[in-house]
């Protein structure tokens, strides 16, 4: 029977959508460890994306695959410019459908709604063991593999954690992250050019800055003023409020199996004498973003930011449910790595992305070869709308 390609209406496709989703979910055969509760709404993820479209794939009048994509503009850091950039995400095709060209429909469609916005590059990303998407996406459409950051997760431990008392963290406004965002992190990869709308999101708790007491102050940093020798910024995205995420039973017996308690206990010594966090049922997470720093000692200071936002999901909202802080970091990125504190068994040390150019003419394949050829010297962005 043939299937048709068409537009996801919010109305009548939610229930069959998420009928989807939780198929996949319990299909064996995937790698995924965490699934995701979306809370009734299955586009909930790319709805705070500035431009957005969602495709399904009907069969008989039922739904057998769904498609997301974003479009947005960013800095690319190989080339030195801004690309228009198309972001694919929640591909999923119902277990008793595939390999019969659902999927290749229901990206090809998306990647025809991408060319005619003029994008110039698309990009997706899927956990390095998923053989299945990586076949997909690189051997039948000719996607690159491009950048691989590790994804950072630490549980709530509901005690507070001590910051150092040297160490001085303030709120900054929003005006004055974008300015700091824009002259420090705004010739990194992937740096979006709609920062200003991330930071004003309502998802967004805010942004801190930390220095050591002491070092100028951080008063007139945005507008010019002098810079702390040792300083260090990071933003805060509250995933909670649009989905949840659970831990599959099976993955999480079979880590206790692999992982007795005592070595857990090592690994994450906060955990030490109190029970692991019930990561069954479904709990909200932070997201950090735009995780910035420079100076000799900006570790400790990385450190500290990191622990206060610990400490402030610890006093969140009960109904909110946070049990773990995430960020992602690019491979590279050593000192945030060593300093962002996380459970490695919880953490997956390679998020593959991979892209491919959507613009045949001479000078976007130059700019492609050297994207994928060259390796990053600067940090990755990762925008907390795609998490
Ligand atoms: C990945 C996925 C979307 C593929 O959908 P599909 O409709 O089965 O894909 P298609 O039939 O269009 O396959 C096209 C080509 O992709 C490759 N491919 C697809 N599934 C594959 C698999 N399980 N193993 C190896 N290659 C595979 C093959 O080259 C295939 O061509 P072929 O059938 O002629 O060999 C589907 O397996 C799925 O929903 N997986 C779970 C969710 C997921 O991982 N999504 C991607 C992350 S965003």
């Amino acid at each position: 029977m043939e299937f048709i390609i068409r537009n996801y209406d919010g109305q009548s496709d939610k229930a069959q959508v998420e009928e989807i989703e939780r198929r996949c979910e319990v299909d064996p055969s995937e790698s995924v460890f965490l699934s995701t509760d979306t809370m009734g709404d299955p586009i909930c993820r790319i709805l705070n994306s500035p431009m957005y479209n969602v495709l399904v794939a009907e069969m008989n009048k039922d739904l057998i695959g769904v498609i997301q994509g974003s479009i947005k503009v960013v800095t690319l850091a190989t080339t030195h410019d801004l690309a228009k950039v198309g972001y694919v995400l929640g591909l999923r095709v119902a277990p008793n459908h595939r390999r019969k060209r659902v999927g290749s429909s229901l990206l090809q469609s998306l990647e025809e709604w991408f060319c005619s916005n003029e994008v110039d590059y698309s990009y997706m990303a899927t956990m390095k063991d998923n053989h299945a998407s990586i076949s997909f996406f690189t051997g039948k459409f000719g996607y690159t593999k491009f950048r691989t950051p590790s994804i950072l997760v630490n549980p709530v431990n509901y005690n507070p954690l001590r910051i150092s008392s040297n160490i001085e963290i303030v709120r900054l406004k929003v005006d004055q992250a974008e300015s700091l965002y824009r002259k420090f992190m705004g010739s990194d990869d992937f740096f979006p050019d709609d920062i200003d709308c991330i930071l004003r999101n309502k998802l967004s708790l805010g942004t801190w800055a930390a220095s050591f007491k002491r070092d100028s102050s951080w008063d007139d940093f945005g507008n010019n003023g002098p810079v702390p020798s040792n300083w260090a910024m990071l933003s805060v995205w509250n995933s909670a409020k649009i989905f949840n995420l659970r831990l599959k039973e099976a993955t999480f017996s079979c880590m206790l199996c692999r992982k007795s308690q005592s070595l857990i206990d090592k690994v994450f010594p906060c955990l030490k004498g109190s029970a692991l966090p019930d990561f069954l049922r479904p709990f909200g997470f932070y997201f950090v973003y735009g995780l910035c720093c420079d100076g000799p000692l900006c570790g400790k200071l990385v450190s500290g930011l990191c622990k206060f936002v610990h400490n402030m999901a610890a006093e969140s909202e009960d109904n909110e449910n946070i049990k773990v802080v995430v960020s992602e970091v690019g491979g590279r990125d050593k000192i945030k790595h060593h300093h962002i504190p996380h459970w490695k068994l919880l953490s997956c040390q390679e998020d593959l992305w991979c892209i491919k150019a959507l613009k045949n003419n001479d000078e976007a394949l130059h700019k492609f070869h050297e994207l994928t050829n060259i390796p990053p010297t600067r940090a990755l962005f990762v925008d907390p709308r795609e998490v």
